[in-house]
Order: structure tokens, then C-alpha cells, then sequence
């Protein structure tokens, strides 16, 4: 394998179910290609029920591809020998919830070949690198939400793999338990670790992605550097102003392109970013009120959301 082959690679690989009665074919994924670069955290984004874990399942080698090839590390998934290089977090990660944290991390230490002699040091980094020091005697049903999806990363990183695949790592989590979560990701790819992470919260991939694959009903949709979704069409912002003289709307609406939306005393304006700055100056000159800004609108959710009504 050469520096710049692709650390996770999938070309062409369909997925069909055959379910019910008459064990009718149901196609899950219809094709499907994309790569993971070395050292890059990597979004597989998409809706409920578009082939997120099925693929996730394919690459972990827990079913196999109907048709065409995924390779980890250049070894086909079926290689069994790879897994020693792949960490795994699952969707709904079943815990044997009447261990401590320190003796789960210890069990899969063992399952996971870690020798003897290293064992018990390398359960207390990671307890530490996940912090949960302090809660390493507590049992699991004892645990949040959020400890609980450290935990599993940790279990995910006992035999210090080289890729980590995460299955939704954020659902279900509260804003601070996210963050944390977040952290830890960016982390990893600090320490050189590459990072394949399921999920459809934008807002996290906004902040910890390099790159994106989204799939819709089985399908890939785009691919590309998160930057170059975010720099598509040109950012706009929203203000609310107050008390705007009729004479300065018109100027906002044929000076400055801004879609104008009256409420009462108020006015909704949506305008391009660049103008932001000489539309609040007009409209402070001529007497009127800045009630908000709000940020521009993010575009890789309007190119989910595109992407979604696309049709096959
Ligand atoms: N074993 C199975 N037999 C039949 N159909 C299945 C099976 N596993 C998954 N599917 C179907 O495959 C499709 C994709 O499911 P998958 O779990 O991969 O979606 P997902 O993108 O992970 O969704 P979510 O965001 O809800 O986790 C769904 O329509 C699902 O019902
Ligand atoms: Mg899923």
C-alpha cells in the first residue's frame, strides 16, 4: 500500500436482503464507491434507513457484500487479519451492564489479544484518555448516556488500531456529552488515527469532518472535502431590524439584492454575507433598530436536504 491509497476503499458494492415470505430481494445499497484518506476524520452522512450501518456491516466484515469490493489497510474485508487494525463502535452497543467500567475495558482487552504483561496499564490510559478515571469502579448500568459512549470508544481503541469506524458516536446525546464526544474524535486524529464516522447530525460534521460521502436510499449522493460543501453558493445572513424608514427598504432590496419580509413594526431581511456590514450601516444611519443577525445559513444542510429530494 502506498502513502496516498485510500485507507478505507468501497467500489461498486451492492447489498441485497432477501426478506418475507417469498424471500423477495430487497436492494440496500445499489453500488456504491467512496474513499478514506489516511489521517482524515470521514462522515458517512445520510437519513434513517439510507445504508449507513449496512455499509458499516460490509466494511466490519459482520455480512457480506452482494456485489463489488472493500478493501481496510489495502486487505480485503473478509480478511479476518485486518481486524487487528480496525476499531469498532456499534450503533447500539450492548453492554454487559453489571461490569465495572474498568473490567468491560479489561474483557475486551483480553478478547482483543492486548498480552497479559500490558494489559492492566493500558485499561488505565485509557480510562484516563476517555476520562473516566474517577468512574472506573461504577457499574455500567450506573453510567449516562454519554459515559457510556466513552466508554465504548475506548473499548473501541484497546488494541490501538490504526482506523476507527464509529456508528452514530453523538446520537442521543446531550450538548455537553457531544462535545465531549467531539473531542475525543478530533483527538484521534491528532494521535495520526483515521476516523470513518456514521451520523446524520450536521452540526458535527460541520466541526469535526475533513471529508464526506452523503448516501440517500442506498446511493451516494456527493463526496468531498466538508470545506468544499461549506464554500458552495454564496453564504447568506439574516437580520431583523426595527422601525426602516420605507426609502432605506427599497435601498436594501435594489442596493444590496436583500429579500425583505415585513412583520408589523418589523422587518426580516436575508442578504449575501459580504453586504451584512453596509446593510446594518444603512439602516442604523436612517434611524432604525438591529434586533438580531443570525449566522449564515449553513449550506451542507441545504445540500442534504437536496440531496434527499433528489430522485433515483
Ligand atoms: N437484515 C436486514 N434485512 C432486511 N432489510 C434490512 C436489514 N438490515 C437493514 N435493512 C434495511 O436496509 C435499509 C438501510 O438500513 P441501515 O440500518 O443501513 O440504515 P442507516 O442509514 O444506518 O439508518 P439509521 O440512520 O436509522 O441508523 C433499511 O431500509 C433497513 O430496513
Ligand atoms: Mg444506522
Amino acid at each position: 500500500m502506498g502513502a496516498s491509497d485510500p485507507v478505507v476503499s468501497v467500489e461498486g458494492v451492492v447489498k441485497d436482503f432477501h426478506a418475507g415470505f417469498r424471500l423477495r430481494r430487497k436492494r440496500v445499497l445499489h453500488g456504491i464507491s467512496f474513499g478514506v484518506r489516511k489521517g482524515e476524520i470521514f462522515g458517512f452522512v445520510g437519513p434513517n434507513g439510507a445504508g449507513k450501518t449496512t455499509t458499516l456491516k460490509v466494511l466490519m466484515g459482520l455480512i457480506g457484500a452482494s456485489a463489488g469490493r472493500a478493501t481496510i489497510l489495502g486487505c480485503d474485508v473478509r480478511d479476518a487479519s485486518v481486524r487487528r487494525h480496525v476499531g469498532f463502535l456499534p450503533e447500539n452497543p450492548y453492554f454487559y451492564d453489571y461490569l465495572t467500567g474498568r473490567e468491560i475495558l479489561c474483557f475486551y482487552a483480553r478478547l482483543s489479544g492486548v498480552p497479559r504483561a500490558h494489559r492492566d496499564a493500558r485499561v488505565e490510559e485509557l480510562l484516563g484518555w476517555v476520562g473516566l478515571e474517577q468512574a472506573a469502579g461504577a457499574r455500567l448500568r450506573t453510567y449516562s448516556k454519554g459515559m457510556l459512549q466513552r466508554i465504548g470508544i475506548a473499548q473501541a481503541l484497546v488494541h490501538d488500531p490504526q482506523v476507527v469506524f464509529l456508528d452514530e458516536p453523538m446520537s442521543g446525546l446531550d450538548p455537553i456529552g457531544r462535545m465531549e464526544i467531539r473531542e475525543l474524535i478530533l483527538r484521534l486524529r491528532s494521535e495520526g488515527k483515521t476516523v470513518f464516522m456514521n451520523t446524520h447530525i450536521l452540526p458535527d460534521v460541520e466541526m469535526v469532518c475533513d471529508r464526506v460521502a452523503i448516501i440517500v436510499n442506498g446511493r451516494i449522493r456527493h463526496e468531498g472535502a466538508v470545506d468544499s460543501f461549506l464554500g458552495e453558493g454564496e453564504p447568506e445572513a439574516d437580520l431583523v431590524l426595527a422601525a426602516v424608514p420605507a426609502e432605506v427598504s427599497m435601498q436594501l432590496e435594489q442596493g444590496f439584492g436583500a429579500v425583505l419580509r415585513g412583520h408589523g413594526d418589523r422587518l426580516e431581511v436575508r442578504v449575501r454575507e459580504k453586504h451584512v456590514q453596509d446593510v446594518l450601516a444603512a439602516s442604523l444611519e436612517a434611524g432604525a433598530q438591529v434586533v438580531s443577525v443570525t449566522p449564515p445559513q449553513m449550506s451542507l444542510e441545504s445540500i442534504f436536504l437536496h440531496a434527499v429530494e433528489e430522485r433515483d
